[in-house]
């Protein structure tokens, strides 16, 4: 199963491909720093032709039986083990397990039902754009998948760095089955806007930190939405069971999206609690660690972090802005 990098966490990255290599005067602060990189992956900009739409006629037979065997292998282990914010925006949008879902059918729903869009956007977007976007509550989605011929095409001529079955970008599993559910959370879809709005504050800043603080107080926020909203479990207090077809039998629910679009993450998890991973543990939520502890995008996670309660994580980053705004030391 190929890992999928994030739109959110990604974008954050590919300023600090360079930014980082120039400057590592703040690194000493990091744990688990990881030297790693994804050059040659065009990034989009505000002048760039950024948005493209999806059509869905042109949505292949072999596209759809990619998205329906991912779907499906996921279907009964998320349904027994994804967290309740998860679950339920699910059951309310039409993302079908056996073809594409339609960007159009979905939008307006979520809209509705929180003020978020989707928008339909060609590749990687930098940061400035991306933070454009996000303070307008739009969220954007490609509509290629991995495995297909759309996705090899787009990368047939780049050298991707990460051969280990990692897929370079973000696809339209990853974005619409994993995150999409959660924006209809008025709560969780207020909170990721927070942290882009956060993010955009640390790349204007107004507190004339400079370019090294600017860069590392973006990789805490990288570092931060990585444990959470990417690879982030919250405890079972057990009163999610009515929404599930079989009880969850581990202390934990996922509501990382990069869990949930992985099948091998989600069994590693269940492994994990059911102490048969040999590899990963997990650990309480601790979010001066998080943001200072560095990861590793290329492999199934060695550590998960637990936060208490949906609204325990909402709380604990309202309360701690100022650790995204290092001064230097
Ligand atoms: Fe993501």
């Amino acid at each position: 199963m190929q890992n999928v990098f994030c739109w959110f966490v990604l974008f954050y990255y590919n300023k600090l491909i360079t930014m980082v290599a120039q400057s590592t005067k703040y690194d000493h602060l990091f744990s688990n720093l990881i030297p790693n990189s994804i050059d040659g992956i065009k990034i989009f900009g505000m002048d760039d032709d950024y948005i493209k739409p999806q059509i869905y006629d042109d949505v292949t037979n072999l596209e759809n039986r990619i998205w329906s065997e991912l779907y499906q292998n996921l279907e009964l282990l998320l349904n027994q083990y994804a967290s309740r914010e998860y679950l339920l925006g699910l059951k309310t949008l039409p993302i079908p397990n056996n073809m594409f879902p339609n960007f159009k059918e979905i939008s307006p729903l979520i809209e509705n039902a929180t003020g978020w869009t989707l928008l339909p956007v060609a590749g990687f977007l930098d940061e400035e754009l991306f933070f454009d976007i996000n303070k307008k509550r739009q969220f954007p989605v490609t509509d290629i998948i991995r495995r297909s011929p759309r996705f090899d095409e787009k990368y047939s001529e780049m050298e991707i760095q990460n051969k280990k079955g990692y897929t370079p970008e973000p696809d339209i599993f990853h974005d619409v089955q994993a995150h999409v559910p959660f924006l209809m959370n008025a709560d969780y879809a207020e909170f990721i806007w927070k942290v882009g709005v956060l993010g955009d504050e640390i790349i204007k800043d107004k507190r004339m930190l400079g370019p090294d603080l600017i860069s590392h107080n973006l990789k805490r926020l990288q570092n931060f939405a990585w444990w959470t909203y990417e690879y982030g479990l919250v405890k079972n207090n057990g009163t999610s069971d009515r929404f599930r077809r079989v009880p969850n039998d581990i202390d934990y629910e996922i509501y990382g999206a990069g869990i949930i679009s992985s099948l091998d993450e989600v069994n590693n998890v269940v492994d994990c609690a059911k102490e048969r991973s040999p590899n990963s543990k997990f650990l309480p939520y601790d979010i001066e660690e998080m943001a200072l502890t560095c990861f590793d995008y290329t492999h199934i996670q060695d550590r998960y972090y637990i936060v208490e309660s949906m609204d325990g994580l909402y709380d604990s980053f309202k309360k701690n802005k100022e650790l995204f705004f290092f001064e230097g030391q």
